[in-house]
């Protein structure tokens, strides 16, 4: 069981002109993982809001940070330069694996400029902003990140199995 936050980042949807449908097919994801949904958050796609809303998060101990929404060229998708401001230690093969993937269903997930990267005990991953692809996009990580949270939250000490060397 994971501590998970969900930001939709949108702003049309903080406006209320669109309903936040990304946020809830990840809630449901996540529900379904039996992890639980900690805080959803429906910010406008403002750097300062963003990052403000990503650091309050990280100190309130989440230890999973989705965002959806706001990886894109458009001139106010500012999604991944927010988290990037934030975090200490990037983390670009999960980025990586969520295109790869995705890649098999649309080319244009590689239109998508998602980072993911730790701040203090959370680990915070982008994911684009349509309920299909931010859904893709995480199932593509999901079986890896329990062991990677595992590693971030002390409650796995090591990676490898210790062996011992015969002869
Ligand atoms: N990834 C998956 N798996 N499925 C998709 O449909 N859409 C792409 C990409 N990643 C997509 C995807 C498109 S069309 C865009 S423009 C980018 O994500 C950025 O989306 P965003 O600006 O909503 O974050």
């Amino acid at each position: 069981m994971f501590k998970v936050a969900i930001v939709t980042v949108s702003d049309k949807g903080s406006r209320g002109e669109r309903e936040d449908a990304a946020g809830e097919v990840l809630t449901r994801v996540i529900r379904e993982q039996g992890w639980e949904v900690a805080a959803t958050a429906l910010v406008p796609d403002d750097i300062e809001m963003i990052m403000e809303t990503l650091v309050g998060l990280c100190d309130r101990q989440v230890e999973l940070i989705l965002t959806t929404g706001g990886t894109g060229f458009a001139p106010r998708d500012n999604t991944p330069e927010a988290t990037l401001a934030v975090v200490e230690r990037p983390v670009p093969g999960l980025a990586e694996a969520m295109r790869l993937e995705s890649s098999k269903i649309t080319s244009r997930a590689f239109l998508s400029r998602a980072v993911a990267g730790i701040r203090k005990r959370t680990l915070i991953v982008n994911l684009p902003g349509s309920p299909k692809g931010a859904k893709e996009c995480l199932e593509a990580i999901l079986p890896i990140l329990p062991h990677g949270l595992e590693i971030l939250t002390g409650r796995a000490g090591e990676c490898a199995q210790r062996f011992k060397v015969e002869g």
